[in-house]
């Protein structure tokens, strides 16, 4: 009896071994004779207990040899059909695809600025947004920046043309003046977009860059509203007790002015590098309108005040995962980009 079950297995093991048919059908014929759930190698499994404990062992064996080679026939098979047809009628089937295409992730910029733009969005700010080419008027001169003012300075331009001038904008302020332009109070908008200036590519700082831009007008808005609301981003976007600090500053279009850091942490070679040794890091600019900003795009100062504020992406970006050096937003290294996921 036994010996008959082995001399099955055996037989069951040449054919394997020799197996040969055409079609894909045939070859799922023969795996489903053997391997399926109701074949042979199961059957045989399950005689198993009739086997004398003598034999069990060559028993075993055999059996296994069976499950591999038929299992190595089958692949065999679908392999070589695969390539056959590869160089006849399949060759012409330009639908199929060429390579497993894998899954991108996104850019970790845009990660950040979708959770700056949530964070507005759920206290009633509006999307908003300007050409990144622009003119003087808009870059500049409603915002309470005179040709040959020496504030200029601080934003080093790269012009398109000269006479009039058009320039890459050098910040999203200048969707604030687009906006009141067209609008009147109560305004609650928040403008992403990017921005360009003329300075040395380091660790630190870009030439490309993105900025968050947020304007709120409206009656009796205050420094203390500002103030709130900025304490609120942070808590939500840095967690709860996040360290802040307003540090006076100055802008042409705010008045009163101030920078706002965020706590980053002095531990280590890199922290002093992005800190400049403060563990101090700036993420935005902001303040109160300045009332000739008002005037310049027809609303008048005298009802309505605001404020408005300037969000980096990039350093907040460099914050949020820890990233040493800026240059790698713009390098497109997908060793790189890859490390982010889609959600955070
Ligand atoms: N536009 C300023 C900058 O790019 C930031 C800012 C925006 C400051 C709004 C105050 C108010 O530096």
């Amino acid at each position: 009896m036994a010996d008959q079950l082995i001399d099955k297995v055996k037989e069951l093991l040449k054919e394997a071994e020799n197996f040969s048919v055409e079609t894909a059908e045939e070859i799922e014929k023969y795996r489903i004779r053997i391997l399926g759930k109701k074949g042979e190698l199961n059957a045989l499994f399950a005689e198993f207990k009739n086997v004398p404990p003598e034999l069990r062992k060559e028993y075993g064996q055999v059996l296994n040899q069976l499950k591999t080679a038929a299992a190595e026939r089958i692949n065999q098979l679908k392999n070589s059909l695969y390539s056959n047809s590869e160089g006849s009628e399949s060759a012409e089937d330009l639908t199929r695809t060429a390579l497993p295409i894998e899954a991108g992730s996104r850019h970790p910029i845009s990660l950040i600025k979708n959770r700056i733009i949530d964070i507005f969005s759920r206290i009633g700010f509006v999307l908003s947004d300007g050409p990144e080419i622009e003119d003087d008027r808009h870059n500049f001169t409603a915002l309470n920046l005179p040709e040959e003012h020496p504030a200029r300075d601080m934003q080093d331009t790269f012009f398109v043309h000269k006479g009039p001038d058009y320039m890459l904008r050098t910040h999203t302020s200048s969707v604030q003046v687009r906006y009141m332009e067209e609008n009147q109070p109560p305004i609650r908008i928040i403008s992403p977009g990017r921005v360009f200036r003329n300075e040395a590519v380091s660790s630190r700082s870009h030439c490309i860059f993105h900025q968050v831009e947020g304007l709120y007008i409206d009656k009796g808005v205050s420094f203390a509203d500002l103030r709130q609301t900025i304490m609120h981003f942070a808590n939500e976007f840095f967690g709860e007790g996040t360290k802040i600090r307003f540090r006076p500053s100055y802008f042409p279009f705010t008045e009163p002015s101030a920078e706002v850091d965020v706590y980053w942490g002095l531990e280590n070679e890199v922290d002093y590098r992005m800190t400049k040794g403060t563990g101090w890091l700036e993420i935005m600019g902001c303040g109160m309108v300045d009332p000739n900003v008002l005037k310049n795009c027809g609303i008048d100062p005298e009802i309505y005040s605001g404020y408005a504020f300037g969000i980096g992406i990039e350093r907040t970006t460099l914050n949020r995962f820890q990233i040493p050096d800026i240059r790698y937003f713009f390098e497109n290294d997908v060793r790189f980009l890859e490390q982010f996921g889609p959600a955070i």
